[in-house]
């Protein structure tokens, strides 16, 4: 059952601070975006190390910001004025929403919001980035569970418009609303999953397609290339644009689809364990093109051109989507 109790009579206005827990990938990216739209960031890593490390890449997202998204200057050459590294949450006292992005370990995540919940304030918002705990799992344990929902970002976090926002069951409407709020002020579209499923919207769905995709490479159909360059040459033309309903009406509609639909479900994989050309590689540890090894290998070099490439299309991608679907700031009501 959702809460309706108003854990606060916050609004977004009140929210001159964010703090962020966990300067990895991702909250390297969410940090990023909020110095660009004018946040002070309160950030704890437990190292002092790890935070220059993550200054360098937050610095060169910002200036990419100024570079192909227009962030003005002063807002940029602010952002190290608005930026408090920590190495715990004690500063975060005065703190009215937090992101919490650490390693994705529930124990880990259970004692940064122990330590949060010792230091905010009963109204502080906190929002978990995990990509797949459940969030009512999350709230059980908690103190104030009402103010507690996920906020899924995506790489790159500083430039993408997607957000998901969770609720779990005990998450408030007035959570809801400010996080939704916040995200629009951020420059997200956010899309609010009303029941906390494992994986969310996109992440189910894109498991589901990879599933497919290693079971036809399993089973000989395609190998790893073939099915890379027909993905790109069809989704990639219109995932960005439609999604999968508007297309379905775009190309013959639900009429159609039933009836293809009727005689290739009964063929699609439903593996329920890892599908062994997955499962290899990750047993031999292959982490990708940062190490030089996954269902590709990369020369340093080639992981390099692979990053600019996928950079410079989310930027063209995002131009588009910014023309066509132009985001308002306008909050907007979360359904109920
Ligand atoms: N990688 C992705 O594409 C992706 C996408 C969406 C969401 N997420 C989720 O975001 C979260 C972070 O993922 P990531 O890829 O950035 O991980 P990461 O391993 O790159 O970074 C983890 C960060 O957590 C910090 N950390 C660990 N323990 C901590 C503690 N006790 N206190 C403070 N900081 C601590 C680490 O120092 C590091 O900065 C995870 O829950 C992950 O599932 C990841």
């Amino acid at each position: 059952m959702h809460s309706t109790e108003t854990s606060n009579e916050m609004s977004t206005s009140e929210i001159s601070t964010v703090g962020v827990v966990g300067l990895g990938l991702l909250g390297r990216g969410i940090a990023a975006c909020l110095l660009s739209r004018g946040f002070r960031v309160i950030a704890v890593v437990p190292s002092p190390e790890e935070h220059s490390v993550a200054w360098q890449q937050i610095e060169s997202m910002l200036d990419e910001l100024v570079d192909l998204d227009g962030l003005e200057l002063d807002v940029r050459n602010s952002a190290a004025s608005r930026m408090v590294p920590c190495t715990d949450v004690e500063s975060m006292h005065d703190v009215r929403f937090v992101i919490e992005s650490v390693t994705e370990d529930m124990a880990i995540k259970q004692s940064v919001f122990d330590e949060l919940e010792r230091v905010v304030s009963d109204s502080t918002i906190i929002a978990s980035n995990t990509s797949a705990i459940p969030i009512s799992l999350l709230q059980q344990t908690r103190r104030r569970p009402e103010r507690f929902l996920g906020m899924h970002w995506a790489v790159p976090a500083h430039s993408t418009r997607f957000l998901e926002l969770i609720r779990g069951e005990a998450t408030s409407d007035a959570a809801l609303q400010i996080a939704s709020d916040l995200a629009k002020q951020l420059g997200k579209d956010p899309a609010v999953c009303l029941r906390d499923v494992p994986g969310f919207i996109v992440n189910r769905i894109a498991y589901a397609m990879y599933r497919e995709a290693l079971h036809l490479v399993e089973t000989g159909v395609a190998d790893v290339e073939t099915i890379d360059r027909s993905l790109r040459n069809t989704f990639g033309l219109w995932a960005a644009s439609c999604g999968p309903f508007r297309w379905i009406d775009l190309t013959g509609g639900p009429a159609l689809y039933a009836r293809a639909m009727e005689r290739v479900l009964p063929t699609l994989s439903s593996a329920t364990t890892i599908p062994a050309p997955l499962a290899d590689l990750a047993n031999a540890n292959a982490t990708g093109s940062n190490s030089g090894a996954g269902f590709y290998d990369y020369s340093p070099e080639e992981a390099r051109v692979w990053e600019m490439r996928q950079r410079r299309y989310t930027w063209q991608v995002k131009k588009w989507l910014d023309e066509e679907f132009p985001l308002t700031s306008k909050p907007e009501e979360p359904q109920a």
